[in-house]
């Protein structure tokens, strides 16, 4: 396995505020950057905004303030929200920053004294909000309107460049029967795959007339056009680690190992990027990951249906990491999910407070009074019922984080935190103390704090903070490492209990 690990969200529309559904595709970065960390890997984590385009001008315009002012206060929204969401991003780019400007310049340029860009005079179907060409084929399902925002289209005539899809068509046929992991999850690399089997791929429009959209990047050396966004979003994958101004860096940490985002810009990313940078002669990224859709009311959550769930409303009710718990634990990665806070409370009772909070708690609280919090550890041996527990549940975590299969993953843990509750039920240790049998009660304590320590690191990608807290408390480094998620590897522990992680809501 490669030491390095290059993991991207995609660069978010600053044209409103982020939803529920923004901080899931970052929240599912970070766990993999995390767990990426824990496995010692090198890791460049890239997120950012994508600020161009008529739309993001137009909200501005709404808004009272210049085009730049209101992107900054979008901009600042987005950052302060990761903050709080403990999201360890590497590198935030937005399409504004002068080097990915000048790189697009770069690359189209590379591409177009390739034979790959022409110049042609075209007929189409223009959707003004969406700024997209549809073809009459496209359109013959939705009764001639855009099948984005079923919108009224306008027939347009006009000059723009092209990029020449079609000529990669077959290689990227022949690069997706190469590389099955190249399109996660499986449903998705079959779409595309049928997509591409059963479809001519038309060229793809990639400017813009300067006179119709002028908040974007001027197509080099010809400033009547501009760079469609999406040529020029998909460009910062590559510009922000360097390409073209450092390339140590870049070649250090090109290929991407993954791209998330949702099913809605699959295509984007598993198509036109691919193709993209196949013409630029770059490595392709290892795997483009699709995720599923949060609903409100079975509907997809987004601005313009008027249905979003503001992150900072819920961590406001439940906290950050229970936020980062639900959205992890609720869905597997891939299918939709319908957002409920009955649903949020009630995880967050069951999993938080009640199986991993109270676990802790109750150790701590043992610790400090039967042993003023001094748990010594010299050569008590793993319990029966922990060794295949515990070994089997390793294996799982580690398969299962590793195919980003976070869902799945946490239930692993929590097969070995419900047998630390059980073991607790079944020691009776107050009975042990009542008896005077010391010994065993120290060992006893000494078996579930490294218990809640195998499964803190576990669940460190989940829950850092809480993670970070329950170490503190047990009085040992908050250093996380998969060599760490093995018996006997702390001697003793010195308790410092706070205060419960998960104090239980009362929803009525
Ligand atoms: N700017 C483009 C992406 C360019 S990437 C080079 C874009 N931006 S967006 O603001 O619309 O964000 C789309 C992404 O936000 C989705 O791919 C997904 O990651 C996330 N989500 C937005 N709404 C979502 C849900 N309701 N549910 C899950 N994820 C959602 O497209």
């Amino acid at each position: 396995m490669s030491k390095k690990f290059y993991v991207t969200t995609p660069l978010y529309y600053v044209n409103a505020k982020a939803h529920i559904g923004h901080a899931y595709t970052t929240v599912i970065a970070d766990c993999a950057a995390r767990f990426a960390r824990l496995l010692g890997r090198d890791v460049f984590f890239l997120t950012g905004t994508d600020e161009h385009g008529e739309k993001i001008k137009k909200s501005a315009q709404d808004s009272g303030k210049t085009t730049i002012e209101f992107i900054d206060g979008v901009v600042e929204e987005f950052k302060k929200l990761w903050s709080k969401l403990n999201i360890s991003y590497d590198h935030f780019i937005r399409t504004t920053d002068k080097q990915h400007c000048e790189t697009v310049k770069l690359a189209i340029k590379k591409i177009y004294d390739k034979g790959d860009i022409y110049k042609e005079k075209y007929q189409g179907l223009y959707c003004l909000p969406c700024e997209a060409f549809w073809t009459k084929e496209q359109v013959k399902d939705t009764e001639g309107l855009c099948p984005d925002c079923g919108r009224a289209l306008e027939l347009i005539e006009e000059e723009n460049y092209f990029f020449k899809l079609s000529k990669y068509q077959s290689w990227l046929l022949e690069h997706l029967s190469k590389n099955p992991d190249f399109i996660k999850p499986k449903s998705r690399f079959n779409e595309i795959k049928s997509f591409l089997e059963k479809n001519t791929l038309q060229d793809l429009c990639i400017s813009r007339p300067a006179k119709r959209l002028t908040w974007g990047i001027e197509f080099p050396e010809d400033v009547d056009f501009i760079v469609y966004v999406w040529f020029d979003a998909l460009l910062n994958y590559i510009s922000a680690p360097g390409y073209s101004v450092n390339d140590m860096q870049f070649n250090n940490i090109w290929p991407a190992d993954i791209h998330f985002m949702a099913k809605d810009i699959i295509r984007h990313h598993a198509v036109f990027w691919p193709i993209m940078l196949k013409a630029l002669e770059l490595e392709v990224p290892k795997t483009v990951f699709a995720h599923g859709w949060w609903k409100f009311d079975n509907q997809k959550m987004s601005k313009s249906l008027g249905n979003v769930v503001d992150p900072f409303d819920v961590i406001e009710q439940v906290g950050v990491d229970a936020l980062r718990f639900f959205l992890l634990r609720e869905i597997p990665v891939g299918l939709d999910g319908n957002f409920s806070w009955q649903a949020i409370f009630t995880r967050y009772n069951s999993d938080l407070a009640n199986d991993f909070g109270n676990l802790v708690y109750r150790t701590l609280n043992m610790s400090e009074k039967y042993f003023d919090g001094i748990v010594t550890g010299a050569d008590v041996p793993i319990p029966e019922n922990f060794a295949q527990v515990l070994s089997s549940m390793k294996d799982k975590y580690i398969e299962c984080f590793t195919a980003c299969e976070f869902s799945v993953g946490i239930e692993s843990v929590y097969t070995f935190i419900s047998v630390l509750n059980k073991y607790i039920e079944d020691s009776k240790p107050w009975t042990m103390s009542k008896e005077g049998r010391t010994d065993e009660l120290n060992n006893f304590l000494y078996a579930i704090c490294e218990g809640i320590r195998i499964c803190t690191v576990c669940l460190w990608p989940v829950m850092p903070q809480t993670c970070e807290s329950v170490m503190h408390q047990l009085g040992i480094p908050a250093d996380f490492s998969v060599n760490d998620i093995d018996w006997g590897i702390v001697k003793d522990y010195k308790i410092q209990k706070e205060q419960p992680l998960f104090p239980r809501i009362d929803v009525n």
